[in-house]
């Protein structure tokens, strides 16, 4: 009996090793990323040929199981009229639940071992693995890449990408998704400094938006910190070595904080904070995430894992995936275009996003500074929607101006407030009701050739993202603008109502959007005045969407009041 079972063990794992040695042996293979963009973006230029002996680390995303099931959690944890509202997951449940199947890691584990590739890190969920390579391993394991340095961006950032698209032996295909760290560029960050308006000064006019600017406009009184008694915090994530000094934001606070209890200095740098100039963007983010959600202990993810050869989000992805106690609120302004990016990659980050929101994770993400964006196919043109801003699964923020720009007044469209229609998501149920709204009652809707109406439409909130004071590198730069200002605003607003939430026992908001668009966007200040921008083209005369009263996909439901949004947004 005890032999016979040996036996068949024994003949199990004969079974095994050829039925691996067969799948893994290369004749046939797949294609994980088809339409994956791969041309070189501006500002980056070719070295050459990468050496086959050089390293390179490469993310290998393996396929989770019951994401299914996880999507049902995530709607009733974020769903205020269910009963399980609030009760998010662990790491370590989220872990339990999408681990990838043993045969899936069995099967990748000796395809890499069988080139040779033995430094590998796993993170606690298990369904990404990073690995350190040479060139040459790489090459072979990834039929058809072909690695080159590149440099660019705004830091002269070196990288090792692939320009021709990579094969995978059909075996794996029910096991990997895709490979990372051959295609995609680090971000760039679209921020600008506009012009100085023009109008004649005279007293009581603020000259662009500092600190004090946001807090009267969104009516924060001087109460209105963290106390330092929860064990609150919020974060922001930059990419592509974009460093903010600690001396910057202490200038920034002795100029502009005085009349606020904050932070001085940022209280956890995840990652690599290299000695170089600050960069304007991560400045931003860190000075005014820690404005708005003043007195929060706030963390920075800085250009996580800038090897050669990483893709920066992707790392920030994967720390996200390895730490069990996160800060509650996250600030994100990085944007591609989603047509840019592989269906494969899109759905596997969306994936990553709804495993922070079963754990209880706001992800905010800047909507663009494009508008409705535009996009010339086959000789036609139509808007061009950006990801993560598309993502069903993040709250999106787009940007509005003041009125008078001079003036704390009421607020009308930035023009460049990113917003529109994912190709890729459907309309997810939580905005069904507003979305058919908008587009039925829009009096200014542009061409139908140019959106698709039944995709996720973005963006959901929206704060001022125009003519921003920061401090970089020791000068104060004025007039900085884009979604990438509104963003952080917004975020630091959330985590002071968290602050309250937890001081009274309550969970943290979590994802919001099921929330936000139950309660038809209270305590949020409407914008109805403006059009964003979009193609320059007769058709549509550079004009996109138009915002109007209730959502829309310019402002979303419009710019946080402190008080009302506190007040709707604290029970249960
Ligand atoms: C995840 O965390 C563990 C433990 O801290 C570490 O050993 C591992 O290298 C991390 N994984 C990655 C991909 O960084
Ligand atoms: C700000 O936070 C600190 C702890 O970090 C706390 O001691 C202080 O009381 C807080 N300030 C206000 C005004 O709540
Ligand atoms: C909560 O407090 C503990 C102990 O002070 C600290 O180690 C941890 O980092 C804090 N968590 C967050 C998310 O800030
Ligand atoms: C429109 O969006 C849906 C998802 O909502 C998608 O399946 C479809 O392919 C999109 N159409 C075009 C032309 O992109
Ligand atoms: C702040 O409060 C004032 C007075 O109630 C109101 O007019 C204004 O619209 C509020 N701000 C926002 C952003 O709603």
């Amino acid at each position: 009996m005890t032999a016979d079972l040996q036996k068949g063990r024994m003949g199990l794992r004969a079974w095994l090793l050829w039925f691996l040695a067969l799948i893994l042996s290369g004749k046939c293979s797949y294609s994980p990323e088809p339409d994956q963009q791969r041309t070189i973006p501006p500002g980056w230029v070719s070295l050459g040929r990468a050496d086959p002996e050089e390293k390179l680390s490469l993310t290998f995303a393996l396929r989770q199981q019951n994401l299914e099931r996880l999507s049902e959690l995530v709607q009733a944890v974020s769903d205020p009229s269910s009963p399980h509202y609030g009760k998010y997951l662990t790491l370590e449940d989220v872990a339990e639940l999408v681990r990838p199947s043993p045969l899936t890691l069995l099967t990748v584990q000796k395809w890499l071992l069988a080139a040779g590739v033995w430094s590998c890190h796993s993170v606690t969920t298990q369904d990404f693995l990073t690995c350190w390579l040479s060139v040459r391993q790489a090459e072979l394991l990834l039929s058809g890449a072909e690695f080159h340095h590149y440099v660019g961006g705004p830091a002269k950032t070196h990288v090792v990408r692939s320009p021709h698209s990579y094969q995978l032996p059909q075996g794996l295909a029910p096991h990997v998704d895709f490979v990372g760290g051959l295609h995609r560029f680090p971000p760039t960050s679209s921020l600008r400094q506009r012009p100085e308006p023009q109008v004649a000064g005279h007293m009581g006019l603020h000259l662009g938006v500092t600190p004090s600017v946001i807090r009267e406009r969104y009516n924060l009184s001087a109460q209105d910190v963290g106390s330092g008694t929860s064990n609150n915090s919020q974060a922001c994530a930059q990419f592509l070595e974009q460093y903010f000094h600690g001396s910057d934001l202490a200038e920034f606070m002795h100029l502009f904080g005085s009349n606020f209890a904050h932070q001085a200095s940022v209280a956890r740098v995840i990652g690599q904070q290299g000695r170089g100039r600050a960069g304007i963007e991560a400045s931003l983010d860190v000075q005014y995430l820690m404005s708005a959600g003043a007195n929060i202990s706030t963390w920075v993810y800085s250009s996580p894992g800038r090897h050669e050869g990483q893709e920066p989000f992707l790392q920030w992805l994967l720390l996200l995936s390895n730490e069990s106690v996160l800060p509650h609120v996250h600030t994100v302004s990085y944007g591609d275009d989603e047509d840019s990016l592989s269906s494969t990659y899109i759905q596997r980050v969306n994936t990553e996003f709804m495993k922070a929101a079963a754990r209880g994770l706001t992800l905010l993400f800047a909507s663009g500074d494009s508008g409705a964006g535009c996009w010339s196919t086959s000789g036609r043109h139509k808007f061009r929607p950006s990801f993560p801003a598309s993502s069903p699964y993040v709250t999106t923020v787009g940007g509005t101006s003041f009125q008078n720009p001079f003036l704390v007044t009421n607020e009308i469209v930035d023009f460049i407030s990113g917003g529109g229609f994912s190709n890729v998501f459907p309309r997810p149920s939580y905005q069904e009701e507003a979305v058919a709204q908008f587009l039925s009652s829009s009096p200014h809707l542009p061409p139908s050739s140019y959106y698709n109406a039944s995709g996720r439409a973005y963006p959901d909130v929206a704060a001022l993202s125009d003519g921003y004071w920061v401090v970089s590198n020791s000068v104060p730069i004025p007039w900085v603008s884009g979604t990438s200002a509104s963003t952080p605003v917004f975020g630091g607003l959330l985590s002071l109502i968290n602050e309250h939430r937890i001081l009274s026992g309550r969970p943290p908001l979590g994802f919001l959007n099921p929330r936000l668009y139950q309660q038809h966007g209270e305590g949020l200040f409407d914008v109805t005045h403006g059009c964003h921008e979009s193609c320059l083209n007769e058709e549509v005369e550079g004009q996109g969407f138009c915002s109007g009263p209730g959502w829309d996909p310019v402002t979303g439901w419009g710019t946080p009041n402190f008080p009302a949004l506190l007040k709707i947004l604290l029970n249960p």
